[in-house]
């Protein structure tokens, strides 16, 4: 039994990073047993979860999307704020449930939370029928958990974090876009933030394998692939090949891959020379997921983000005027320790100023371990929560602005598949990342079309494909 520790996880070891290959030679001890996997949080654990849906097809699993005819489920979790432990204990409750009329049922609890230290204690006292719990940096070792389960529960959870894993298997969501990791970890120690510990120190991966793997999807048909890692940006930085994220940006445009998107960048590791590799490839896309967090300097400050709000400005009218097209969205917390009035409205400043095409908007929640929990809050939930109703009001008037402009306009559209709520539908997104619903292209999923938008929400936008001798993109 491994259990984490949140000293250990603090730790930036010297320790070299090696490059390493996964076992795939399992027996299928598993035969046409069924796995349902249910993945919370970010598209890291997406991605993570077809890594893991992987190794169990290759025991001999089949996937199921009905919990209760599960024979083993896995909850990939999240560690962000607290409602995600609630959410995944509210589940885990249902699974118990479950176990008590099933009780061969394997349950496996894997992602962010299983590093936490309180978390992994919880599920080893008050949860014993919880079989395996498997933490971030070991991924590739529940192939072995699951052969070699007993009948006591099974913790391994480390700490600190591994090496780096080439030539990866996964079993893709989509035959049309891929997700590809570029680093994993984070060094940034923002103070809120608990991926630092969850995840461990910023490992890139080589650029060649990556290049190499996204010919390969190329190969494969995929038509976009999004580039994934916490600080995106700072790839490379932990290397000493001398390469960053513009050089990397540029060899995977030059695979020339329909669409390249990545996903997320910090606004302190983001140069120039990055918006003009993104301006320059048609096949890099107009679209930058900036993180501003906070208006305010003080809380900026506080925060630990490294930047003011003239810096932020700054970089955004720049990437503005270098790239025309591009869309920005942002994430933004509201009610950080201490955060007054007057810092809110610096963060509502500038939201006007840069009317973000879409925001992801999150009321502080403290996560234990980080700087930030210790500080004593004077603000109360109420004034949270109408702060960030009052946030949500403006940002998403600023959404709807901006797709409204889009109202009879042609756009390219790469078609992902059907609506599920109207199967009459298909959607797809815009190279500025807009969902579109379109009425009539059942034919077109997996390609890129012109759309003709004929109305505009705040969440997502109408269009129908644009008929034959219609002006392309007026
Ligand atoms: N509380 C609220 N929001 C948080 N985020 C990260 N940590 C916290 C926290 N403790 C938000 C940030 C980040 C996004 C992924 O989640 O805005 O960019
Ligand atoms: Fe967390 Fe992102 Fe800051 Fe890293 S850069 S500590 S992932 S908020």
């Amino acid at each position: 039994m491994h259990l984490p520790n949140l000293e250990e996880a603090r730790k930036r070891t010297d320790k070299k990073v090696e490059e390493k290959t996964v076992e795939y030679q399992y027996p299928k001890a598993f035969l046409n047993k069924k796995y349902f996997l249910r993945t919370y949080g970010c598209q890291m654990n997406m991605h993570d979860s077809e890594e893991i849906k992987k190794y169990l097809e290759l025991l001999g699993f089949v996937e199921t999307t009905t919990l209760e005819e599960s024979d083993l489920v896995v909850l990939n979790t999240c560690a962000i704020r607290e409602n995600a432990h609630e959410k995944v204990f509210g589940y885990l409750g249902r699974c118990k449930h479950l176990k008590r009329e099933k009780p061969d049922l394997i349950i496996a609890i894997g992602g962010c939370m299983s590093q936490e230290e309180g978390v992994a204690n919880e599920i080893k006292e008050k949860h014993p029928y919880v079989d395996i719990v498997f933490g971030t940096h070991n991924i590739s070792d529940l192939p072995k958990m699951l052969l070699e389960k007993k009948e006591k529960q099974t913790i391994e959870v480390y700490s600190i974090e591994g090496d780096v894993y080439e030539q990866i298997e996964y079993k893709r969501d989509s035959n049309i876009t891929a997700w590809v990791n570029i680093m994993y970890g984070c060094d940034k120690f923002c103070t809120y933030c608990i991926v630092p510990y969850t995840r461990g120190k910023q490992r890139s991966r080589k650029l060649e394998p990556i290049v190499k793997e996204v010919e390969e999807l190329k190969q494969k048909g995929y038509k976009e692939v999004t580039l994934l890692g916490q600080n995106v940006n700072a790839y490379g930085k932990d290397l000493e090949e001398g390469y960053d994220f513009k050089d990397l940006l540029e060899r995977v445009a030059k695979t020339g891959i329909e669409r390249i998107r990545f996903v997320t960048s910090h606004p302190w590791d983001f140069t120039d020379e990055m918006i003009e590799v993104i301006a320059k490839y048609d096949n890099i896309m107009p679209y930058i997921h900036l993180p501003l967090q906070s208006g305010s300097d003080r809380i900026l400050k506080l925060m630990g983000r490294r930047y003011t709000k003239e810096e932020y400005l700054t970089l955004f009218h720049k990437i503005k005027e270098k790239i025309p097209s591009v869309s920005v969205t942002t994430d933004i917390i509201v009610g950080f320790p201490n955060e007054t009035e007057e810092d809110f409205l610096e963060t509502l400043d500038v939201v006007n100023t840069c009317q973000f095409d879409s925001a992801f908007t999150f009321i502080y929640s403290p996560r234990e371990g980080t700087p930030a929990s210790r500080i004593k809050d004077n603000v109360t939930i109420e004034e949270k929560e109408e702060r960030l109703q009052r946030l949500n009001a403006l940002v998403n008037t600023y959404s709807l602005k901006k797709n409204k402009v889009l109202e009879g306009k042609i756009v390219p559209v790469l078609v992902l598949g059907e609506n599920e709520k109207d199967k009459t539908k298909v959607y797809g997104y815009t190279d500025t990342m807009k969902l579109i619903n379109i009425s009539n292209g059942k034919d077109c999923i997996g390609q890129i079309v012109p759309v003709k938008i004929t109305e505009a929400k705040s969440f997502s936008l109408d269009g129908e494909l644009v008929s034959e001798g219609e002006e392309i993109y007026g």
